[in-house]
Formats: structure tokens, C-alpha cells, sequence
């Protein structure tokens, strides 16, 4: 059933369809990744089953158990304390071979392979809330049981959300710490940005989209060129040019340091967060 970019199963279920789910199916469905009739999910409330069966022509439902019945692929897409209890629910209704992707923070693969029983696989997945726009960054890491070919087709996924890269599951804490924390750090950098451009005079409309695509556009210079950034910089930085007091600023103001610390810091966290769930 497995080719590498694309679902050829019958059935691909999402328990717990709600913010980063729903980036997952309109992804899968956009990218052609999945078709409607292949895609299930679950959901607590019958409003949102009902939006989400509506909105998306997928079959949607409040049972667990129906949704992941039979399916190839379960993506357990809850928050972290209902994982295993739902892992739990559904386990009898599991095929053998399942591969099951959990998105949740904090919850192992060996947690889950456990609650499942033998027989399935598991995917862990590290999304970030830019997947909402098919901007995402995920990184997976694998269980005990996973084929290289069910990894591929994990990997595959979540590219529908936009990139992903496979980790050793030792690393996800970082991950956390880098790529999910980081959009809230980059949201600073630009209201910040922003900020110095209303100092300036700039309307604040203005002030907030030349930050944020020029945030966008560096990025993408980075992936696009896969030049260092300090080369990038270097680019942009003319000798007696007005970058340079600027990059004074930023240094004086430890800039570099703060965003080191704000990575390590979360990262630390979401070791202690797991700690605490493994307790
Ligand atoms: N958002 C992110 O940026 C992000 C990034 C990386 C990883 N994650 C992980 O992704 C997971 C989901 O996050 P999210 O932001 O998508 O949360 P969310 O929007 O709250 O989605 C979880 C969904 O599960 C539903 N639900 C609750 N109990 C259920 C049950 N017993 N059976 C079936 N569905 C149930 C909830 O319905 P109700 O709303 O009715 O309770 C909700 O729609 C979390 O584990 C989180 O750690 C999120």
C-alpha cells in the first residue's frame, strides 16, 4: 500500500480533528496527497464533526474507534494527556500493521507502541502552527516498528503542510524548543520590527507587512540559496552603510544571545513537560 508521495490505502484517520488535524487534511487534500473517500475523522462535539464533514466532504464522526477501524494510517492529532487514554479506546479496532503518527508534544513513541500493543508502528511528528498555511516545519522521529517505507509516507504527510525532516527522537525536545516555540519568537522580531518602523514615521499597516515579508523573504533566501546567513548579511551590510549601525544596535542589545536562550529555554521545558507525563 505504501508509495512514497502519495496515500494508497483505503483509509486514513485524524482523531481529534481540531486546529493542527485540519491543517493536515485541507493539506492532504490540496496537495493530493489523500483523496475525501480515503480520509476519516473524529471529532468531541457534533458541531464540529458536522463543519468539518461539511467543509471538507470527509467522513466525520465522534467514535473513536469507528473512525480508526480498518485504517492504514492514524494520526492521533489530540493534546498530549488524551493520547494513550484515546490509543486506548481505539486499540481493538486497530488493523494489524497500523501506522499510528501522533503530533502530540511530550508523549513517546514507546508510550504509545505500548498502549497499541504489537502489530503497529509508530510516528512521532513535531508540526509547527505555520502548517495552518502549508508553511509548516515538522520534524518525525520513528518508533521501534517502523518500515522505511512508513516513514517515507509519514515524511510525505506532513510535506502537504510544508517541510519535514526525519530526527532521532532523542531530538525532538530541541525541535520543540526551535521550530514549534520559534514562530512566537518570530512574531516578536516582527512586531518589533514593526515597531521601529512606526518610530520612524511609517503608518503601522505599512510599518507591520514590510516586516513581516521582509521576514518571509530572508527566510527564503536561506532555504533558496543555502548560503550561511552571516554570508546573506554580510550582502546586505555596505561598509559605512546605514545595516551596519544598525547590526550595532542589535548586538549591543544581545539580540544573538536572547534568541539562544529562548531556544535553550524551551527546549528544557518540553524535556521537563515529557518528564512529567512519563511519571
Ligand atoms: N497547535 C500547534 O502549533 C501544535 C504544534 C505542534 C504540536 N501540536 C500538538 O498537536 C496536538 C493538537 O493540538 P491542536 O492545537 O490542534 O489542539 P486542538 O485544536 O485543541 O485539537 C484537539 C482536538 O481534539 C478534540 N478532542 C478532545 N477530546 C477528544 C476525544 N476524546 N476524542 C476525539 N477528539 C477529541 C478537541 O475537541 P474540543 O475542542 O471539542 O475539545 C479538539 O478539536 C497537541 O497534542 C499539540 O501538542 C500542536
Amino acid at each position: 500500500m505504501v508509495n512514497a508521495e502519495k496515500f494508497e490505502g483505503n483509509k486514513i484517520a485524524v482523531l481529534g480533528c481540531g486546529k493542527i488535524g485540519e491543517a493536515l487534511v485541507r493539506g492532504m487534500l490540496e496537495s493530493g496527497f489523500a483523496a475525501r473517500r480515503q480520509i476519516h475523522v473524529s471529532a468531541r462535539r457534533a458541531p464540529r464533526a458536522e463543519w468539518l464533514s461539511e467543509t471538507f466532504g470527509v467522513a466525520a464522526t465522534l467514535d473513536n474507534a469507528d473512525a480508526a477501524r480498518g485504517a492504514e494510517v492514524v494520526v492521533l492529532a489530540l493534546k498530549p494527556s488524551l493520547v494513550l487514554p484515546v490509543v486506548s479506546e481505539v486499540a481493538e479496532a486497530l488493523a494489524p500493521g497500523v501506522l499510528l503518527v501522533s503530533v502530540a508534544a511530550s508523549v513517546t513513541t514507546a508510550q504509545i507502541e505500548r498502549q497499541a500493543g504489537a502489530g503497529s508502528a509508530v510516528v512521532r511528528a513535531m508540526p509547527n502552527t505555520p502548517a495552518l498555511i502549508g508553511q509548516g516545519m515538522t520534524a518525525l522521529a520513528s518508533g521501534t516498528r517502523v518500515s522505511p517505507a512508513q516513514l517515507q509516507l509519514a515524511r510525505a504527510l506532513f510535506c502537504s503542510v510544508g517541510r519535514a525532516v526525519v530526527v532521532e527522537e532523542r531530538h525532538l525536545d530541541a525541535v520543540t524548543g526551535l521550530s514549534a516555540s520559534g514562530p512566537a519568537f518570530i512574531y516578536m522580531v516582527i512586531e518589533s520590527l514593526a515597531e521601529g518602523g512606526v518610530r520612524v514615521g511609517l503608518p503601522r499597516d505599512l510599518a507591520l507587512e514590510l516586516a513581516a515579508q521582509t521576514v518571509v523573504g530572508a527566510g527564503g533566501m536561506v532555504l533558496a540559496t543555502g548560503e550561511h546567513p552571516a554570508k546573506l548579511k554580510d550582502a546586505v551590510t555596505t561598509p559605512a552603510g546605514c545595516t551596519v549601525d544598525g547590526i550595532l544596535e542589535l548586538e549591543a542589545g544581545g539580540l544573538r544571545v536572547a534568541l539562544i536562550k529562548a531556544v535553550s529555554r524551551a527546549a528544557e521545558r518540553a524535556g521537563r513537560l515529557a518528564d512529567a507525563a512519563h511519571r
